[in-house]
């Protein structure tokens, strides 16, 4: 059953949900990052990974489009199959693409999707209170779910932008509870982007599950970052959490190793990667 894991012969076993919630326990960051292939998993794996997204973000990476919305669910099987290729060690995480869960049934069955034909051991969708019901039915089938709330970037046009969200107070107290109601529905990760440092802290004190930030300060579980942003080869305006790891350094695996070490230490996010 586990072949494939052993003939790879690795001293740590592979990082499971009960090692995030442990690492969470101990006040170990977990370090995550996106891969979208077989080579920069290998990479990521190599450089002490603790979870690989295989984040819709590669329509706009890889795929050159503006924004997210244009990913399929064979875009995000498709690489999720390549990802899990070069992955011994990370937990693998996948985006349920814009509309791929708009009802419980649909949410499912595209989950079921990304499990069976993606392999992967979770599944990541946007959005807070609207996606409750979702939520509770993907949990009662075992499906393991990560909770995407503040800037939910499939929502891009709705929201005017990709912008920090819940800097007034009422959206702020809205936030919150929504964290505390994804996980009273079963969500048993939840993943905060580009929100105030302060919210983000409140956030993580409010749900027992690990939480997970990108942009959203250093007082979470742990920290996320696209991959083309940590070697600064993103086209375009960075934003403000980017951090470009190879400058200085000789090797993407150098980079990317930079990378975990700043997020254990506690070194990523500085001051100057977060929002008020
Ligand atoms: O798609 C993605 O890469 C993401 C991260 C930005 C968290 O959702």
């Amino acid at each position: 059953m586990y072949t494939h894991l052993q003939s790879k012969a690795r001293e740590e076993p592979p990082v499971t949900l009960s090692t995030l919630r442990q690492m969470k326990a101990d006040g170990e960051k977990i370090a995550c990052i996106t891969a979208y292939d077989a080579s920069f998993a290998t990479v990521v794996d190599n450089a002490g990974v603790d979870l690989v997204l295989v984040g819709d973000s590669l329509g706009m990476v890889v795929q050159g489009h503006e924004t997210t919305i244009p990913v399929s669910m064979d875009d995000m099987i498709y690489h999720c199959q390549a990802t899990l290729r070069g992955l011994y060690r990370p937990f693998l995480l996948a985006d349920l693409p814009f509309m791929s869960y708009a009802t419980p049934n649909q949410a499912a069955a595209n989950s079921a999707r990304l499990m069976q034909e993606g392999k992967a051991s979770m599944v990541k969708l946007e959005g807070g209170a609207p996606q409750l019901k979702v939520v509770e039915h993907l949990a009662r089938c075992d499906i393991p779910i990560c909770a995407h709330i503040g800037l939910t970037p499939q929502s891009v046009h709705k929201l005017g932008g990709f912008s920090v969200q819940g800097r007034s107070a009422a959206a702020a107290k809205e936030m919150v509870q929504a964290a505390r109601d994804l996980e009273s529905a079963g969500a048993d990760i939840v993943l905060l982007e580009c929100i105030p440092t302060a919210l983000a802290q409140e956030i993580s004190a409010a749900v027992a599950v690990p939480t997970i930030g990108i942009g959203a300060g250093p007082h979470v579980d742990g920290q996320i970052l696209v991959l083309y942003d940590v070697l600064d080869i993103t086209p375009g305006r960075k934003p403000r959490f980017a951090h470009n790891f190879l400058h200085g350094r000789d090797s993407v695996g150098a980079a990317i190793g930079a990378y975990v070490d700043a997020v254990k230490s506690g070194a990523y996010p500085a001051a100057e990667h977060c929002f008020t």
